[in-house]
């Protein structure tokens, strides 16, 4: 019998899990009978930092337009046999973000669905552990409080009272079941590099402490963010995370956490970051409190002095670095941590070093020229 290629549709494959999810199904070895055919999506045309040899196709369309999604994506419906949901719309309101993200996911699961010829078997959706945390924004406050579980966060802990528009992808993709089957990722905070990336916490870190010359500067937050456990997870164990779900049966009509497998204090990532950065490492200093937010409000005219002095891809400071999203991270007053036993139970055993998983994507951030790399030496540039 002929073997029929697996072809997977990415949906955001310019963003933070995107483009390492697309790497991972293109290598020759890729669990399900890899090399994967790719199709890649996102609504802009590929920036000159995407490697276009990941992807077969890369096709541009908006899928908040149900028109537009149906139009790019009914010549390939007869192909593709899972899709890849690792994109979002993040509104502020969260009934606004239910709504936004629920209508994205439902316009390509009808194009992919609505001919006879359909093959969709799977679709993995990512979100993350707000899922277990009710609403973390909350600007006046100093230390965020757990409005969820107590961690460590486990797959099985019921849904909280409050709008998540987790929920509802949640309830979306399993409302298809039997006819797909379907995968939930809940990523926690995720380390890789994307310019197209609302959230990319070391894009933001590096953007603030990065830039030439190196100059060492405290990291704001905590006391106990600083000596408390976190954890993060590597875009590509997550990518090797979706990808085992997509083609194993125990993946199947479940969730999944998604963490390294260990976890850091940001005193102790704040010390890696200085010695990447080549910076000397600050303490924590509570009595010199500051906020990001107010700290990088008027740099986005250095940071196009920086990308123009060292040749970097052009991007704006606001659209790779979201410093509000960071500072509640950087505040909780609950350890951020998820417990990765369903997952070794189920039979995926991805894991990651965190210390060197930043080590590697610095170095991916410099080689795709999103950030400076020491080779330059440069003038004071007004940041600190
Ligand atoms: N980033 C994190 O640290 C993190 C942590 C935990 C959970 N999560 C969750 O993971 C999920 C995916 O987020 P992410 O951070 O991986 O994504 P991301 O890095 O922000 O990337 C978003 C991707 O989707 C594309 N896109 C956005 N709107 C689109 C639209 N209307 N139509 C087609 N493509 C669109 C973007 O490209 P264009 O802009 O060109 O369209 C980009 O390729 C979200 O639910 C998020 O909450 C993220």
């Amino acid at each position: 019998m002929e073997h029929q290629v697996p072809v997977a549709l990415v949906v955001g494959v310019t963003g933070i899990t995107g483009l390492s999810l697309a790497q991972a199904l293109k290598q020759p070895h890729c669990l399900g009978g890899g090399p994967w055919k790719v199709y890649g999506a996102a609504r802009r045309p590929p920036p000159n930092w995407f490697p276009l040899s990941t992807v077969d196709n890369f096709i541009t369309f908006n899928a908040v337009n149900s028109t537009d999604t149906l139009g790019k994506l009914s010549p390939i419906a007869g192909e593709v046999t899972h899709l890849f949901w690792v994109t979002f719309q993040f509104l502020g309101d969260e009934e606004a973000n239910i709504a936004v993200n629920k209508a994205m996911l439902q316009n390509v699961l009808t194009a992919l669905t609505s001919t006879p010829s359909s093959r969709l078997t799977h679709v993995t959706v990512q979100t993350g552990t707000k899922h277990y945390m009710g609403p973390i924004h909350d600007p006046g406050n100093k230390s965020i409080v757990l409005n969820g579980h107590a961690p460590p966060f486990h797959e099985d802990m019921p849904r909280l009272p409050y709008p998540n528009f987790y929920y509802a992808l949640e309830d979306l993709v399993a409302s298809h079941a039997p006819s797909l089957s379907y995968s939930v990722h809940r990523a926690t905070i995720i380390i890789g590099a994307s310019a197209r990336s609302a959230m990319n916490a070391l894009m933001i870190l590096s953007t603030y402490a990065a830039p030439p010359p190196p100059v060492a500067v405290p990291l704001p937050g905590s006391r106990y963010t600083w000596e408390h456990f976190c954890d993060m997870i590597d875009a590509r164990v997550l990518a090797e995370q979706h990808v085992w779900a997509a083609v194993t049966e125990r993946g199947k009509n479940q969730a999944f956490n998604c963490t390294n497998g260990d976890v850091f204090t940001w005193k102790s990532v704040w010390r890696v970051l200085s010695e990447v950065f080549d910076v000397g490492f600050v303490e924590l200093d509570e009595s010199d409190e500051f906020d990001l937010v107010e700290l990088m409000c008027d740099k986005g005219a250095v940071w196009d002095e920086i990308v123009e002095k060292h040749g970097l891809e052009k991007t704006k400071l606001e659209e790779i670095a979201c410093f509000e999203a960071i500072m509640p991270v950087l505040r909780f007053g609950f350890q951020h941590v998820s417990s990765m036993s369903k997952s070794r139970e189920c039979g995926f055993f991805g894991h990651a070093d965190t210390f060197k998983s930043i080590r590697f994507w610095v170095g991916k951030l410099r080689e795709m020229k999103l950030i400076p790399s020491y080779e330059y030496v440069a003038k004071a540039n007004g940041y600190h």
